[in-house]
C-alpha cells in the first residue's frame, strides 16, 4: 500500500480524540466492547432478513413485513457498529494498517458495497414485488446468500485482527505531558 496511507494512519492515531481514548482508563476496551455489542444487534437483523429472503425462516410473515420493519434497526445497528469500529481502529491505526486481517476486512467491505449496488434497489428496497411472485426468485436468494457469506467473513476477519502482532517499532504514538 502507498506510504501516504501509513502517514494518514499515524496522523489519525495522534489526533486529540484518539490520544484521549488510548489514555483513558479502559478507553480502548470500552470502545471494543461497544463495537461488539452493536455488531450483535446488527448481525441479528441481517440474519433474520436474509433467512426470510432465502425462504428458510419466518415464512408466516411476508417478505415486505420482515424487510421493511427491520430496515431502521438494521441501519442503526450498522451505523453504531461502523462508528465504534472506526474508533477502535483510530486508537491504534498504525498497528492495524499492517494487519492482514484488517486489510481483508476492508476488501470485504468494498465487496459489500458492490453487493449493495447490485441488489439493494432490486431486492431490498422493493420487497413487495417479491411477495407478488409464487416463489422467491433466484436473484433474491443469491442476494441473501451472498450477504450472509460476506458478513460472516467480515466477522471472522474482525476476530482474526486480534491474533496478528504488529511489526516491531510500529508505534509512533504521541504522549502529551
Ligand atoms: C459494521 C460491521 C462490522 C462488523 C460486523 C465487524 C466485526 C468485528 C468483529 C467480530 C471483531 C472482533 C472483536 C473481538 O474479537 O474482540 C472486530 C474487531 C475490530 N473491528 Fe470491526 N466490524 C465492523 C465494522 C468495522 C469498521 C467499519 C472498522 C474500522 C473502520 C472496524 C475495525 C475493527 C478493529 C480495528 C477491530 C479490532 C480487533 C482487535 O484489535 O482485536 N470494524 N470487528
Amino acid at each position: 500500500m502507498p506510504v501516504s496511507l501509513l502517514k494518514t494512519a499515524i496522523w489519525l492515531q495522534n489526533t486529540p480524540l484518539f490520544i484521549f481514548i488510548r489514555q483513558a482508563d479502559y478507553g480502548y476496551y470500552l470502545t471494543l466492547a461497544c463495537h461488539l455489542t452493536s455488531i450483535s444487534l446488527f448481525a441479528a437483523m441481517i440474519v433474520i432478513t436474509d433467512l426470510r429472503l432465502l425462504g428458510v425462516g419466518l415464512r408466516n410473515y411476508s417478505v415486505a413485513d420482515v424487510v421493511n420493519q427491520l430496515r431502521v434497526p438494521k441501519r442503526i445497528g450498522f451505523v453504531l457498529a461502523a462508528s465504534c469500529g472506526f474508533l477502535v481502529f483510530g486508537t491504534k491505526a498504525e498497528e492495524y494498517y499492517y494487519n492482514a486481517f484488517f486489510r481483508t476486512k476492508v476488501v470485504l467491505f468494498i465487496l459489500l458495497g458492490v453487493h449493495a449496488l447490485i441488489f439493494r434497489q432490486r431486492i431490498y428496497n422493493h420487497p413487495e414485488e417479491l411477495d407478488k411472485l409464487p416463489t422467491l426468485p433466484a436473484n433474491a436468494k443469491i442476494a441473501a446468500g451472498l450477504s450472509l457469506l460476506l458478513w460472516l467473513c467480515i466477522v471472522m476477519a474482525g476476530r482474526g485482527i486480534g491474533y496478528l502482532h504488529p511489526p516491531p517499532l510500529s508505534h509512533h504514538f504521541v504522549y502529551p505531558d
